[in-house]
């Protein structure tokens, strides 16, 4: 425990459920919370009781925060649970055939193809590039000390130059700040699932305000296209392969006859894009909030770092030289997990604890819940990363812990993730100090992920 414990800060849960009833006054509601915030919507019930069987719209739904019965839909009987409207509605006109939306043998051959480019040794080779970008970042903050400056646009620019690194090398043609910028705005535009996605209305029913997603989209596939045209004329011309994400992805299947298809390989780099820009740079700034308002926990931070000798460590074993940062990390992925929402639709019959699954039934977990819940955790809502050390970490429940999902459909990037924000923070805080410097702390909305309702302003000087 701190020793003056920080309760960061959170939605109160609601005494009564929002739509309760299938009144109009409750749907009006339910809807007025989802566009203003949905993790509004989770009552006292959720973050107490296990399991909860809801009704919604007409629509059966099970709301699984038992860490036991997570493992059996997720995990044992996972061939059992597909994915939902919502998140094919949401994702698959950006996305095409990616991984995050693939379903059935498409998903099958995808993840076996795009498996091998996320092995220890090939995520180990970006460490480098990871670290020349985020020194990069703390130069030019440096610059600006004594200013402010905003994590919130600080860490999503981070962290989508590392990607860009990553998945094309420096040495292609992109226009990066045209592909920044059109990242940008659809974030911007995708961020909030359309009304009548959540209440599963048929795919070819109008979603206005769709258009401008669809015309942003075609650009940045069209710049992806023409990077992958650019590579494969110089790999014909007998040039190397440069060791980034795209290179992988070309000799993804190769070996085994089956490779992925031009289409294949833009959908599936936009899907890195798209589930690994937003999602870490929420955490590396969700990270330096709590830490800038944790006194004793920073001291700890800079005294672990001062002492770990990292000029002669290679960045990608930081994270076990600083298991203390390690620590906080995880318990700032506890608290604020940029996923926020994990859902399945049954296929078939199924039983979840005391809870009879017909078909068709959406299934919902989430971390936000099961990582604050009130049976699973001790003082929840408190900032403690001593709960991921020694044992104390031992006595985490399995499941109860699932930043990154878990199952066959566990987020492919997760080792990528915690070995960027490890190498990330290290730089950032050796070289900056950041004291918070707002006047009002940020409350957590999700859209697609937890983001911060400010820009998280860090007044930034030299340590
Ligand atoms: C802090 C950072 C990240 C978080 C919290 C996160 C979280 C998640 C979660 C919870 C899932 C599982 C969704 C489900 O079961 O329905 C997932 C899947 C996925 N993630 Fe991540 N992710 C992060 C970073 C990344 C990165 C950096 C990449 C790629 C470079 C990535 C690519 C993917 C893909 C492709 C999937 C779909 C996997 C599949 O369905 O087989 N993620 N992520």
């Amino acid at each position: 425990m701190l020793d003056a414990a920080f309760t960061p800060p959170a939605p109160k849960p609601r005494i009564i459920p929002p739509g309760a009833g299938p009144s109009l006054q409750g749907y009006l509601r339910y809807f007025r919370i989802m566009a203003h915030n949905p993790l509004e919507i989770w009552t006292d019930g959720h973050f107490n009781r296990l399991l909860h069987h809801d009704r919604l719209f007409g629509r059966s739904y099970a709301v699984v925060h038992d860490p036991e019965v997570v493992r059996h839909y997720l995990v044992a009987n996972a061939g059992n649970y597909g994915l939902t409207k919502l998140r094919k509605a949401l994702f698959e006109p950006l996305l095409g055939r990616g991984l995050l939306v693939a379903e059935g043998d498409l998903w099958r051959r995808t993840r076996k193809a795009l498996t091998p480019a996320f092995t220890h040794r090939h995520v180990r080779d970006f460490a480098p590039v990871m670290r020349r970008v985020a020194e990069a970042r703390a130069d030019a903050l440096a610059q600006r000390a004594g200013e402010t400056a905003p994590m919130t646009r600080e860490m999503m620019t981070l962290a989508l130059d590392v990607l860009i690194a990553c998945l094309f090398s420096d040495d292609s043609d992109l226009d990066t700040a045209l592909f920044s910028q059109r990242i940008d705005e659809l974030l911007k535009l995708a961020g909030m699932p359309h009304p009548l996605d959540l209440v599963d209305a048929p795919a070819w029913m109008p979603r206005f305000g769709r258009g401008k997603a669809y015309k942003v989209i075609g650009g940045l596939r069209a710049q992806v296209a023409a990077v992958l045209k650019e590579r494969r004329l110089s790999m014909k011309g007998g040039d190397d392969a440069p060791n980034d994400f795209l290179g992988l992805l070309l000799q993804a299947g190769v070996a085994e006859g089956a490779p992925l298809s031009d289409e294949e390989v833009i959908d599936n780099l936009i899907t890195f894009l798209s589930a690994g820009h937003e999602t870490t740079a929420r955490t590396l700034t969700w990270t330096l909030y709590l830490i800038s308002k944790a006194p004793s926990v920073y001291d700890r931070i800079l005294d672990e770092l001062d002492n770990a000798d990292l000029a002669s460590t290679a960045p990608e074993t930081w994270s076990d030289a600083l298991p203390y940062l390690t620590a906080v990390l995880k318990e700032s992925m506890r608290l604020y997990p940029s996923a926020s929402i994990l859902s399945r639709l049954s296929l078939g019959p199924d039983t979840l604890g005391d809870i009879a699954i017909a078909p068709d039934t959406e299934v919902i977990t989430s971390p936000w819940v099961l990582h604050r819940h009130r049976r699973l955790w001790r003082d929840p809502d408190i900032f403690d990363p001593d709960r991921f050390l020694g044992e104390a970490a031992k006595a985490i429940p399995r499941y109860a812990y699932i930043p990154f999902g878990t199952g066959p459909r566990v987020c492919i990037g997760a080792s990528f993730s915690m070995q960027e924000t490890m190498i990330v923070l290290p730089v950032l805080l050796k070289k900056l100090r950041f004291d918070f410097a707002d006047a009002e702390d940020p409350t957590p909305i999700m859209r697609i992920t937890i983001q911060p309702s400010t820009d998280v302003n860090m007044r930034i000087s030299l340590r």
